[in-house]
């Protein structure tokens, strides 16, 4: 939610920031803005996207700047309530991700105080705050101000009292700091600086850094000073660009042969696997999540119970932090998110440590939120720009079953050799992920078929149910048609009253996962008019007979197949949203890392 970016250097800012911005759009898009010094601070803002802002911007001298785009939560979408923002006499300009919770009791004693204010957000009495409690120095001033403040940030100030140095500070928001060469960035998450350095300092809860020239200085609140930790980034900056695709989502999910190998690298063998999952004697485990996470936390639940037979449960994460869960220091509780930095699924997991439990987390971000609040296992997916997650799901889900297997041998519930099979199976996953992707054109062919029904229904049994979730989740992102997903054991109970003739419904039938039932559900919908589209494995010859069109996977596992289908849902929803000329990685009121409540 909101991205916010500074640079200093010897470079002109305002390039630097804009493409620094460009790179973090896909946290909000809804406006954006900018600040330089030259001999005073100059700022530029708008409602809608940072192309919009390149446009209204003229060619500034400045080498330090700030610039931030936008995900509304106080205030409109409109140039008013853009960043940054300023005090009134225009010497302070802060950008800021996050939420001041006690911004309106701020603001009235501010306005008490003779301060003028121009926007609705709670942003803006930082600037105010940070003028009014002034004491010569930007740093100190900051911190006096930061002192009154609850709620979260992300921030990033300049003054042009002290025109040479960037002030950032962070409390539950991401930021992370970028050393070049005399030139040092800021950004909301490290794929924004990939271009520019792989140098990086991920700033800690309660840390006020000052960047100047020379270099970073991070210090706690309370001014102690803190040791840079330097970490070097593996992904590489041609991982966060398009090159060539169409959009980030269609380079994501044609991505995934790749990033399940990577997935799987060192830590399948035939030895076993070969994963660190803590706690293996658990008498429980509790999965948090959201979205796109908590479909796979689903998928996990039935692997792990397959594979290691540990009872499972998977929470919402934004439920579960407010319902006084029962938890205790025989149970791990597995967080899994992408993106590391979703605030629901943190505070959950700190949740779970006040309760003593033991905590794992599962995410695709080296350095996020997540990595600061327990052990985690990273999914290597790569960084994933397109607002609808693909390939970190798969990853995640590769995860989950690796996880599954492991927790099975150290119990005792799964045989050497049946682990074997498996390994040799999920050995071929990189493999077949790149078959249904070479299917591609007939998975096209088939969606344009649908791209104007008003809904789609998705089905599956067992581990497709939470696949049938995801297929759902797709389609509605990225395309707006409203799409729903349960499990086909239900259809009596209700979803059978939305079968009308002509609805299309997307039945997940892959064998193993109670196939026959399933075929059982195909002919409940069709009798009332459905039109049915299978997905199923190569070898199927049954199922043609059930639907109207299928949609083939190779062979492999019935665990397997579950990822592979999720490859054909990702295309399928990819191709009708790309013919509906949807906003494909930027999907209307959605942003990538969710990181206020
Ligand atoms: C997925 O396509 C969505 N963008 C969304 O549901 C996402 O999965 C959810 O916000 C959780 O994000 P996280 O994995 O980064 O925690």
């Amino acid at each position: 939610m909101c991205g916010i970016v500074g640079y200093i250097g010897t470079s002109k800012a305002v390039p630097v920031i804009f493409d620094l911005l460009k790179r973090l759009e896909y946290r909000g898009y809804d406006s954006a803005g900018i600040a330089t010094i030259g001999s005073s601070i100059q700022t530029f803002k708008t409602e809608g996207s940072v192309d919009d802002l390149v446009s209204i911007t003229p060619d500034l001298a400045g080498c330090i700047g700030i610039g931030h785009t936008r995900w509304a939560t106080h205030g409109v979408p409109s140039s008013e309530n853009a960043h940054p923002h300023c005090d009134n006499a225009g010497n302070v300009a802060v950008v800021h991700n996050g939420i001041i919770e006690n911004y309106i009791e701020l603001k009235d004693e501010l306005i008490g105080s003779g301060h003028e204010f121009v926007s609705e957000t709670d942003t803006e009495v930082l600037p105010h705050l940070i003028s009014e409690y002034y004491n010569g120095g930007l740093e100190s001033s900051v911190r006096n101000a930061l002192s009154k403040v609850q709620g979260s940030y992300a921030l990033a100030v300049i003054s042009t009292d002290d025109p040479d140095k960037i002030v950032v500070a962070r409390k539950d928001s991401p930021l992370v700091l970028g050393l070049g060469d005399s030139e040092f960035f800021v950004a909301s998450d490290a794929s924004g600086i990939l271009k520019y350095t792989k140098n990086v300092i991920f700033m800690n809860n309660g840390e006020i850094g000052v960047i100047s020239r020379e270099g970073v200085e991070i210090t706690t609140m309370d001014g102690a000073r803190v040791e840079n930790k330097v970490e070097t980034l593996e992904w590489t900056a041609e991982a966060a660009e398009k090159s060539g695709y169409d959009h980030f989502m269609q380079k994501e999910i044609f991505e995934q042969p790749i990033s399940i190998r990577e997935t799987f690298s060192g830590r399948i063998s035939s030895e076993g696997v070969n994963l660190e999952v803590p706690v293996p004697n658990a008498r429980r485990i509790v999965i948090i999540a959201c979205g796109t996470s908590y479909h796979a936390g689903l998928f996990g639940r039935y692997a792990i119970e397959h594979f290691a037979r540990i009872p499972v449960e998977v929470e919402i994460a934004s439920e579960f932090r407010y319902t006084d869960p029962i938890l205790d220091c025989g149970d791990l509780v597995i967080a899994i998110t992408q993106s590391g930095e979703t605030a629901d699924t943190l505070a959950a997991i700190r949740e779970a440590g006040s309760k003593d439990s033991h905590k794992l987390g599962i995410t695709n971000v080296l350095g996020s939120s997540i990595t600061r609040e327990c052990q985690c296992i990273l999914t290597r997916a790569g960084p994933e720009i397109g607002v609808a997650a693909t390939k970190s799901f798969t990853s995640q889900l590769a995860v989950l079953l690796l996880s599954a297997v492991r927790l099975g041998r150290l119990r005792g519930a799964l045989s050497a050799a049946d682990e074997n099979d498996f390994i040799y199976e999920l050995k071929q996953m990189s493999a077949n992920i790149r078959r249904v992707l070479n299917c591609a054109p007939s998975i096209r062919e088939c969606a344009l078929l649908f791209a104007d029904a008003e809904q789609f229904l998705f089905m599956g049994r067992g581990a497709n149910y939470p696949i049938a979730l995801e297929g759902a989740l797709k389609l509605k992102e990225i395309s707006y048609i409203p799409a729903e997903g349960f499990p086909a054991g239900e259809l009596k109970h209700g979803p059978l009253a939305l079968i009308y003739d002509g609805v299309p419904v997307i039945a997940i039938a892959t064998e193993g996962m109670v196939y026959d039932k399933m075929l059982g559900n195909i002919k409940e919908v069709k009798a009332r008019g459905a039109i049915v589209i299978g997905i199923a494995s190569e070898s199927d010859t049954r199922i043609a007979k059930y639907v109207d069109y299928v949609l083939r996977i190779p062979d492999t596992d019935p665990w397997i197949a579950p990822v592979l289908a999720s490859v054909v849902l990702q295309l399928f929803a990819y191709y009708i949203a790309y013919h509906k000329r949807c906003e494909i990685d930027k999907p209307r009121n959605l942003a990538k890392s969710v990181t206020v409540e």
